[in-house]
């Protein structure tokens, strides 16, 4: 039975697609993994598995034992620390379960995950994080996903099947969405119609907004600024979930605080660990009570991404 804890798992390569001019879609298939929600992301060991001896093993440093560097380690760069991806979507088959990545390349351990085969293993530590919490039952779900923020919008409407939601899907230009388009010509440069023509999001019933930097396909524009429309014209009574870069994030948070909407935001911190034990990836957050510790600031205190988040709510961070 599928537990809730992390661990440590060995994933097989089911399938390591393109989706547009730099994202992948990895499926990994791994035994026993823990039950996940959206808003949860894994750590990827993005190096050869054979190479990655255990972590123990790899900072030893005596005098009588020296790490044991490998010849690839040594000749050219090795995404040493694991990286964080969101888990895009999960399909379970017995003790058998498909994750879903969808990944940018943008560095050594992304371009390391495309050239991944089918058969290859990689190691996964996880599920970590918290998660996103579910509408109510009159609210309608606004997601709003911008790059490499879209995949936890995708897990995050699986489990919105049947409820009123709403996606935003906004990158640069048209072969930065790492989505599949049904009907590439219905759409005008200014047009918020949430429509069904994004795959993914269409079969769970949720229909979408495109926006593209570049008015190349979609509203041209920001997807904040298609956002702030719909809420406009809408009024609905709405819960937003956003993921993206943090510029966008911030600009989400603001127009939903504005207008008194709830809004639960996903960071991307850099993360080291992911665990909770670097500190690497900590938020600056409101305290809800300035006796408690910690005591850093009197109405502040810093939480750590990775473990307290990614998910926070927009009126609790202080950026
Ligand atoms: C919780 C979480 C979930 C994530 N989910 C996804 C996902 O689903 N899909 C996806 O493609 N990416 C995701 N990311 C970002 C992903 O982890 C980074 O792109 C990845 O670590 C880059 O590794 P690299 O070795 O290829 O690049 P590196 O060589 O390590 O870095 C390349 C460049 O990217 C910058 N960079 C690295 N990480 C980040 C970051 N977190 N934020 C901003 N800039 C960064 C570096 O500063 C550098 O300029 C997520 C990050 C977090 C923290
Ligand atoms: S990534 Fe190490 S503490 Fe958060």
């Amino acid at each position: 039975m599928a537990s809730t804890a992390r661990g440590s798992f060995l994933a097989v390569v089911r399938q390591n697609i393109p989706l547009c001019r730099e994202h992948f879609r990895l499926v990994l298939e791994l035994e026993h993994f823990p039950q996940t929600s959206p808003g949860q992301f894994v750590q990827l060991s993005c190096r050869d598995v054979s190479l990655a001896s255990d972590v123990g093993e790899e900072f030893e440093s005596t005098d009588k034992r020296r790490p044991q560097l490998q010849a690839e380690e040594l000749t050219r760069p090795v995404a040493m620390l694991r990286r964080p991806f969101s888990l895009a979507g999960r399909r379970d088959r017995g003790s058998n379960t498909e994750i879903d990545i969808i990944h940018r390349v943008v560095g050594i351990g992304t371009d390391f995950l495309a050239h991944l085969k089918e058969d290859d293993e990689v190691g996964v530590l996880g599920p970590l994080g918290n998660k996103f919490t579910l509408p109510k039952e009159n609210q309608e779900a606004i997601l709003v996903g911008g790059g490499v923020g879209i995949p936890p919008m995708l897990y995050l409407a699986e489990k919105l099947s049947g409820k009123r939601a709403v996606a935003f899907a906004g990158a640069l230009t048209r072969d930065l969405l790492p989505l599949t388009i049904v009907d590439p010509e219905a759409r005008g440069l200014d047009d918020i119609r949430a429509l069904s023509d994004i795959a993914e999001f269409a079969k769970h019933g949720v229909r979408s907004v495109i926006t593209t930097d570049d008015g190349i396909y979609g509203f041209r524009g920001f997807v904040t600024q298609a956002l702030e429309r719909y809420l406009d014209e809408a009024k609905p009574n709405a819960v937003i979930y956003t993921c993206g870069p943090e510029p966008m994030m911030k600009r989400v948070a603001d127009i939903a605080l504005a207008r008194g909407i709830e809004c639960q935001i996903a960071v991307e911190r850099a993360m080291a660990c992911g665990m909770g034990t670097c500190q690497s990836c900590c938020i600056k957050v409101k305290k809800p009570d300035p006796n408690q510790p910690p005591l850093v600031g009197r109405d502040w205190c810093y939480r750590l991404a990775c473990t307290d988040g990614p998910v926070f709510r927009a009126s609790d961070l202080l950026w």
